[in-house]
């Protein structure tokens, strides 16, 4: 098969733009905006997906995908095993980046700041709300780990499926939410000639918030 060439692939953006006028008075209002369209259109698979990106205590870089399961003031939640390497980064240098791509929307938005474990009963009233199969995953998956194969996961679910069996579950001790506080909060929407629109929320000092248009 002939190889695609990635540099062939080329598209306009035209869908919509963003300007100082009609852009939301707070980053979570305008997130709210943005994530309530890609959340309407099933042209967006996984609205609330994003990239999180951590450091290693020398600095070098991961960066998977996540689920958002809070948007608050407070900032964005997503739940993960608190022994991952994503955990192990994080408690090294308790700091984050995520990214919202919604690409059919020719959106993306960028969230940084410091990130922190969120109350166990956050955790808990959220792990309540999970179907048992991923509340029993939670508890079966050493994430991050060397797994000798399939079948050997696939035992520990049925451990765990056993030692659960007729009661209901609690999150794992070894689970639950994080934070990330954000920092800052771009916005990108794309346009024509690659002139796209940009503007970043910034914290500037302990209450007050910036608001700043960048070069694209
Ligand atoms: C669409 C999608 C959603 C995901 N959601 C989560 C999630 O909410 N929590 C999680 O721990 N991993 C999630 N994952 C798996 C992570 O990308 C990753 O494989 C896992 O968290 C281990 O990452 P780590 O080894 O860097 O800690 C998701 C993956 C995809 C593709």
């Amino acid at each position: 098969m002939p190889m695609t060439d990635p540099a062939g692939l080329r598209r306009g953006y035209a869908r919509g733009s963003l300007d100082e006028d009609t852009v939301a008075a707070t980053w979570l209002e305008q997130l709210q905006r943005w994530f309530a369209d890609a959340a309407a259109d099933p042209a967006v698979v996984e609205a609330n997906a994003i990239q999180l990106a951590t450091a290693d205590a020398t600095g070098r870089p991961a960066v998977r995908t996540v689920l958002a399961k809070g948007i608050d003031e407070r900032g964005i939640v997503f739940y993960t095993n608190y022994e991952s390497a994503k955990a192990e980064d994080l408690d090294a240098n308790p700091f984050g980046a995520a990214v919202f791509a919604w690409l059919p929307h020719e959106r993306q938005v960028r969230i940084a700041g410091p990130v922190t474990k969120v109350d166990r009963a956050e955790t808990e009233a959220y792990f309540a709300t999970r179907p048992r199969e991923s509340q029993i995953g939670a508890w079966a998956s050493p994430q991050s780990q060397v797994v000798a194969s399939r079948g050997a996961l696939d035992q520990i679910v049925a451990e765990t499926e056993e030692r659960f069996a007729g009661v209901d579950i609690p999150p794992p001790p070894h689970w639950g939410g994080y934070r990330i506080t954000p920092e800052s909060v771009e916005f990108w929407q794309g346009r024509h000639g690659r002139l796209h629109d940009r503007i970043r929320y910034r914290r500037d000092g302990t209450d007050g918030w910036c608001r700043e248009r960048l070069a694209p």
